[in-house]
Protein backbone atom coordinates (compact mmCIF):
# COMPACT_ATOMS: atom_id res chain seq x y z
CA UNK A 1 0.00 0.00 0.00
CA UNK A 2 1.28 3.18 -0.78
CA UNK A 3 1.01 5.98 2.02
CA UNK A 4 -0.12 9.62 1.64
CA UNK A 5 1.73 10.49 4.88
CA UNK A 6 5.14 11.47 5.12
CA UNK A 7 6.97 8.71 6.29
CA UNK A 8 8.90 9.61 9.81
CA UNK A 9 12.65 9.94 9.26
CA UNK A 10 14.68 9.33 11.85
CA UNK A 11 17.96 9.96 13.51
CA UNK A 12 20.23 6.94 13.85
CA UNK A 13 19.61 4.76 16.75
CA UNK A 14 16.13 5.48 17.14
CA UNK A 15 13.28 2.68 16.13
CA UNK A 16 11.12 3.07 13.33
CA UNK A 17 8.38 4.68 14.13
CA UNK A 18 5.03 5.82 12.63
CA UNK A 19 1.86 7.26 13.85
CA UNK A 20 0.14 3.66 13.50
CA UNK A 21 2.78 1.57 15.37
CA UNK A 22 6.57 1.05 15.35
CA UNK A 23 6.91 -0.98 12.68
CA UNK A 24 5.42 -4.38 14.22
CA UNK A 25 1.67 -5.07 13.60
CA UNK A 26 1.98 -4.01 9.86
CA UNK A 27 -1.07 -5.79 8.85
CA UNK A 28 -3.12 -3.58 10.89
CA UNK A 29 -2.20 -0.38 8.66
CA UNK A 30 -4.26 -2.31 5.91
CA UNK A 31 -7.05 -2.60 8.33
CA UNK A 32 -7.28 1.15 10.01
CA UNK A 33 -10.06 3.27 8.82
CA UNK A 34 -9.88 7.00 7.25
CA UNK A 35 -11.29 8.17 10.47
CA UNK A 36 -9.36 6.69 12.55
CA UNK A 37 -6.03 7.01 10.77
CA UNK A 38 -6.67 10.73 10.98
CA UNK A 39 -7.40 11.09 14.47
CA UNK A 40 -4.02 9.17 14.63
CA UNK A 41 -2.18 11.65 12.85
CA UNK A 42 -3.48 14.74 13.92
CA UNK A 43 -1.93 13.21 17.66
CA UNK A 44 1.23 11.59 16.63
CA UNK A 45 2.89 14.12 13.99
CA UNK A 46 4.99 13.30 10.82
CA UNK A 47 7.92 12.13 12.29
CA UNK A 48 6.27 9.44 14.61
CA UNK A 49 6.40 11.21 18.00
CA UNK A 50 4.37 13.37 20.46
CA UNK A 51 3.98 16.03 23.04
CA UNK A 52 0.59 15.46 24.98
CA UNK A 53 -0.16 18.03 27.60
CA UNK A 54 -2.74 16.67 30.54
CA UNK A 55 -4.82 18.79 32.46
CA UNK A 56 -6.93 16.39 34.00
CA UNK A 57 -6.08 16.23 36.99
CA UNK A 58 -8.85 17.72 38.65
CA UNK A 59 -11.20 14.65 37.80
CA UNK A 60 -9.79 12.93 40.99
CA UNK A 61 -7.65 15.81 42.67
CA UNK A 62 -9.37 18.76 42.41
CA UNK A 63 -8.36 22.25 42.07
CA UNK A 64 -4.19 21.03 41.62
CA UNK A 65 -1.68 23.45 42.45
CA UNK A 66 -0.99 25.78 38.98
CA UNK A 67 -4.11 24.21 37.33
CA UNK A 68 -6.53 26.43 39.50
CA UNK A 69 -7.71 28.21 36.44
CA UNK A 70 -6.82 25.74 33.43
CA UNK A 71 -7.59 28.03 30.55
CA UNK A 72 -5.18 30.46 32.15
CA UNK A 73 -2.53 27.88 32.76
CA UNK A 74 -3.06 26.20 28.93
CA UNK A 75 -3.13 29.63 27.28
CA UNK A 76 0.68 30.48 26.35
CA UNK A 77 1.46 26.51 26.45
CA UNK A 78 -0.82 25.51 23.42
CA UNK A 79 1.20 26.47 20.87
CA UNK A 80 4.15 24.07 22.00
CA UNK A 81 1.73 21.09 22.30
CA UNK A 82 0.58 18.44 19.87
CA UNK A 83 -2.90 17.81 21.74
CA UNK A 84 -4.24 18.51 25.25
CA UNK A 85 -5.99 15.61 27.44
CA UNK A 86 -8.80 16.97 29.25
CA UNK A 87 -12.14 16.01 31.14
CA UNK A 88 -14.78 17.31 29.43
CA UNK A 89 -16.21 20.02 32.15
CA UNK A 90 -12.70 21.84 31.76
CA UNK A 91 -13.19 21.44 27.91
CA UNK A 92 -16.48 22.92 28.32
CA UNK A 93 -15.78 25.86 30.15
CA UNK A 94 -12.14 26.45 29.76
CA UNK A 95 -10.83 25.79 26.35
CA UNK A 96 -11.71 28.15 23.36
CA UNK A 97 -13.30 26.16 20.75
CA UNK A 98 -11.58 28.33 18.14
CA UNK A 99 -7.96 28.28 19.34
CA UNK A 100 -7.14 25.15 20.57
CA UNK A 101 -5.13 21.69 19.65
CA UNK A 102 -6.68 17.76 19.37
CA UNK A 103 -8.68 16.71 22.31
CA UNK A 104 -7.65 13.81 23.78
CA UNK A 105 -10.87 13.37 26.20
CA UNK A 106 -10.71 11.88 29.64
CA UNK A 107 -13.26 9.82 29.94
CA UNK A 108 -12.86 7.51 33.10
CA UNK A 109 -13.24 8.83 36.69
CA UNK A 110 -15.76 9.21 39.53
CA UNK A 111 -13.23 8.67 42.38
CA UNK A 112 -11.26 11.19 44.55
CA UNK A 113 -8.37 11.11 46.76
CA UNK A 114 -10.14 11.28 49.62
CA UNK A 115 -12.32 8.31 48.63
CA UNK A 116 -12.06 4.74 49.01
CA UNK A 117 -10.56 3.66 46.36
CA UNK A 118 -8.81 5.68 43.61
CA UNK A 119 -8.55 2.32 41.56
CA UNK A 120 -12.98 1.82 41.56
CA UNK A 121 -13.26 3.87 38.49
CA UNK A 122 -15.96 3.78 35.79
CA UNK A 123 -17.25 5.24 32.45
CA UNK A 124 -17.78 9.11 32.99
CA UNK A 125 -18.37 10.78 29.26
CA UNK A 126 -20.11 8.52 26.37
CA UNK A 127 -18.89 8.16 22.65
CA UNK A 128 -21.70 10.24 21.95
CA UNK A 129 -20.45 12.87 23.78
CA UNK A 130 -17.26 12.43 22.61
CA UNK A 131 -17.81 12.77 18.97
CA UNK A 132 -20.10 15.88 19.75
CA UNK A 133 -16.95 17.69 21.24
CA UNK A 134 -14.74 16.61 18.08
CA UNK A 135 -12.35 14.21 20.12
CA UNK A 136 -9.06 13.10 18.45
CA UNK A 137 -9.16 10.13 21.14
CA UNK A 138 -10.42 9.39 24.71
CA UNK A 139 -8.28 8.41 27.45
CA UNK A 140 -9.02 6.12 30.26
CA UNK A 141 -7.16 5.00 33.11
CA UNK A 142 -7.01 0.97 34.12
CA UNK A 143 -5.57 -0.41 37.64
CA UNK A 144 -3.80 -3.82 37.16
CA UNK A 145 -3.26 -5.68 40.35
CA UNK A 146 -5.75 -3.38 42.06
CA UNK A 147 -9.19 -4.61 44.07
CA UNK A 148 -10.88 -3.01 41.07
CA UNK A 149 -8.63 -4.49 38.36
CA UNK A 150 -11.65 -6.45 36.56
CA UNK A 151 -14.21 -3.11 36.43
CA UNK A 152 -11.30 -1.22 34.99
CA UNK A 153 -10.10 -3.94 32.57
CA UNK A 154 -13.60 -4.15 31.10
CA UNK A 155 -14.01 -0.52 31.31
CA UNK A 156 -11.47 -0.56 28.57
CA UNK A 157 -12.40 -3.25 26.24
CA UNK A 158 -16.07 -1.73 26.12
CA UNK A 159 -14.75 1.82 25.13
CA UNK A 160 -12.41 -0.17 22.69
CA UNK A 161 -15.69 -1.69 21.30
CA UNK A 162 -17.61 1.91 20.99
CA UNK A 163 -14.33 3.74 20.34
CA UNK A 164 -13.35 1.19 16.80
CA UNK A 165 -17.22 1.68 15.78
CA UNK A 166 -17.02 5.03 15.27
CA UNK A 167 -13.00 5.58 14.57
CA UNK A 168 -11.69 7.26 17.63
CA UNK A 169 -8.49 5.69 19.15
CA UNK A 170 -8.42 4.72 22.58
CA UNK A 171 -5.57 5.32 25.25
CA UNK A 172 -4.98 3.71 28.07
CA UNK A 173 -3.54 4.92 31.16
CA UNK A 174 -1.46 2.61 32.98
CA UNK A 175 -2.60 4.01 36.42
CA UNK A 176 -0.92 3.20 39.74
CA UNK A 177 -3.47 5.29 42.15
CA UNK A 178 -1.28 6.86 45.47
CA UNK A 179 0.82 3.74 44.97
CA UNK A 180 3.55 5.48 43.25
CA UNK A 181 6.53 3.06 43.98
CA UNK A 182 4.36 0.59 41.72
CA UNK A 183 6.31 2.08 38.98
CA UNK A 184 8.75 -0.66 37.66
CA UNK A 185 9.57 -2.51 34.69
CA UNK A 186 7.97 -5.58 35.55
CA UNK A 187 4.85 -3.76 36.87
CA UNK A 188 4.27 -1.59 34.02
CA UNK A 189 5.33 -4.01 31.02
CA UNK A 190 2.71 -6.45 32.46
CA UNK A 191 -0.02 -3.42 32.64
CA UNK A 192 0.48 -1.99 28.85
CA UNK A 193 0.61 -4.98 27.17
CA UNK A 194 -2.90 -5.45 28.73
CA UNK A 195 -3.70 -2.34 27.73
CA UNK A 196 -2.50 -3.33 24.22
CA UNK A 197 -4.10 -6.80 24.14
CA UNK A 198 -7.58 -5.53 25.20
CA UNK A 199 -7.16 -2.66 22.18
CA UNK A 200 -6.14 0.39 23.72
CA UNK A 201 -4.28 2.35 20.05
CA UNK A 202 -1.99 4.48 22.62
CA UNK A 203 -0.65 3.44 25.81
CA UNK A 204 0.39 6.15 28.33
CA UNK A 205 2.43 4.91 31.30
CA UNK A 206 5.12 6.13 33.28
CA UNK A 207 8.92 6.07 32.37
CA UNK A 208 11.12 3.87 34.69
CA UNK A 209 14.66 1.89 34.89
CA UNK A 210 14.83 -0.98 32.30
CA UNK A 211 12.29 1.40 30.40
CA UNK A 212 12.90 -0.96 27.20
CA UNK A 213 11.02 -3.96 29.12
CA UNK A 214 8.04 -1.86 28.85
CA UNK A 215 8.05 -0.92 25.61
CA UNK A 216 9.15 -4.06 24.17
CA UNK A 217 6.63 -5.78 25.65
CA UNK A 218 3.92 -3.48 23.88
CA UNK A 219 3.23 -3.59 20.34
CA UNK A 220 1.15 -0.13 20.10
CA UNK A 221 2.85 3.31 21.03
CA UNK A 222 3.87 4.14 24.27
CA UNK A 223 3.96 7.55 26.02
CA UNK A 224 5.65 8.92 28.99
CA UNK A 225 4.18 10.79 31.89
CA UNK A 226 5.82 12.59 34.45
CA UNK A 227 4.54 12.14 37.60
CA UNK A 228 4.75 13.82 40.46
CA UNK A 229 7.02 17.19 40.33
CA UNK A 230 10.52 16.45 40.17
CA UNK A 231 13.71 18.84 41.36
CA UNK A 232 15.08 20.06 38.49
CA UNK A 233 14.48 20.42 34.81
CA UNK A 234 17.38 18.71 33.73
CA UNK A 235 16.40 15.36 35.44
CA UNK A 236 13.15 15.60 33.26
CA UNK A 237 14.93 16.08 30.08
CA UNK A 238 17.28 13.12 30.80
CA UNK A 239 14.33 10.42 31.53
CA UNK A 240 12.40 11.41 28.38
CA UNK A 241 15.30 11.28 26.12
CA UNK A 242 16.10 8.57 27.79
CA UNK A 243 12.66 6.60 27.15
CA UNK A 244 12.67 8.30 23.53
CA UNK A 245 15.73 5.98 23.02
CA UNK A 246 14.10 3.07 24.24
CA UNK A 247 10.90 3.46 21.98
CA UNK A 248 8.49 5.72 23.69
CA UNK A 249 6.96 8.05 20.64
CA UNK A 250 6.59 11.38 23.07
CA UNK A 251 4.72 12.38 26.33
CA UNK A 252 1.55 13.15 27.98
CA UNK A 253 3.16 14.93 30.62
CA UNK A 254 1.33 17.48 32.69
CA UNK A 255 2.84 18.61 36.55
CA UNK A 256 6.71 18.63 35.55
CA UNK A 257 5.74 21.26 33.06
CA UNK A 258 2.69 23.75 34.44
CA UNK A 259 3.71 23.49 37.76
CA UNK A 260 7.48 24.67 37.01
CA UNK A 261 7.90 28.55 37.14
CA UNK A 262 8.39 28.75 33.81
CA UNK A 263 6.42 26.27 31.87
CA UNK A 264 7.34 28.10 28.59
CA UNK A 265 10.25 27.96 28.86
CA UNK A 266 9.90 23.73 30.01
CA UNK A 267 7.79 23.13 27.25
CA UNK A 268 10.03 24.64 24.65
CA UNK A 269 12.60 22.64 25.39
CA UNK A 270 10.95 19.13 26.06
CA UNK A 271 9.60 20.04 22.46
CA UNK A 272 13.17 20.05 21.25
CA UNK A 273 14.04 16.75 22.52
CA UNK A 274 10.73 14.89 21.75
CA UNK A 275 10.71 16.56 18.06
CA UNK A 276 14.13 17.63 17.01
CA UNK A 277 16.21 14.58 18.88
CA UNK A 278 18.00 17.38 21.65
CA UNK A 279 20.49 15.55 24.18
CA UNK A 280 18.88 16.33 27.86
CA UNK A 281 22.13 19.15 27.96
CA UNK A 282 20.76 20.73 24.89
CA UNK A 283 17.34 20.93 26.35
CA UNK A 284 18.47 22.84 29.47
CA UNK A 285 20.56 24.98 27.91
CA UNK A 286 17.42 25.66 25.92
CA UNK A 287 15.04 26.02 29.00
CA UNK A 288 18.10 28.55 30.42
CA UNK A 289 17.66 30.88 27.29
CA UNK A 290 13.97 30.94 27.15
CA UNK A 291 13.15 31.32 30.94
CA UNK A 292 14.90 34.93 30.44
CA UNK A 293 12.91 35.94 27.68
C1 LIG B 1 -3.81 12.09 35.79
C2 LIG B 1 -3.28 11.65 34.49
C3 LIG B 1 -2.31 12.51 33.88
O1 LIG B 1 -2.73 12.75 32.57
C4 LIG B 1 -0.97 11.89 33.90
O2 LIG B 1 -0.63 11.45 35.16
C5 LIG B 1 0.10 12.81 33.33
O3 LIG B 1 0.29 13.89 34.11
P1 LIG B 1 1.61 14.09 35.01
O4 LIG B 1 2.76 14.26 34.03
O5 LIG B 1 1.32 15.32 35.80
O6 LIG B 1 1.76 12.85 35.84
O7 LIG B 1 -3.65 10.64 33.95
O8 LIG B 1 -4.86 11.32 36.08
Amino acid sequence: MNWDFPRPCLPAGRLPLSPWGRGRGEGEEEHMEWGMRNRLAQLIQSDGHCLFLPIDHGYFQGPTRKLEKPGETIRPLLPYCDAIFVTRGVLRSSVDPEKTKPIILRVSGGTSMVGKDLSHEGITTSMEEAIRLNAAAVGISIFVGSEYEHDSLMNLSKLVDEGEKYGIPVMAVTAVGKELEKRDARYLALSCRIAAELGSRIVKTYWCEDFEKVVSGCPVPVVMAGGPKVDTELEVFEFVHHGMQKGAIGVNLGRNVWQNEHPVAMIRALRAVIHENATPKEANEIFEQEKIK
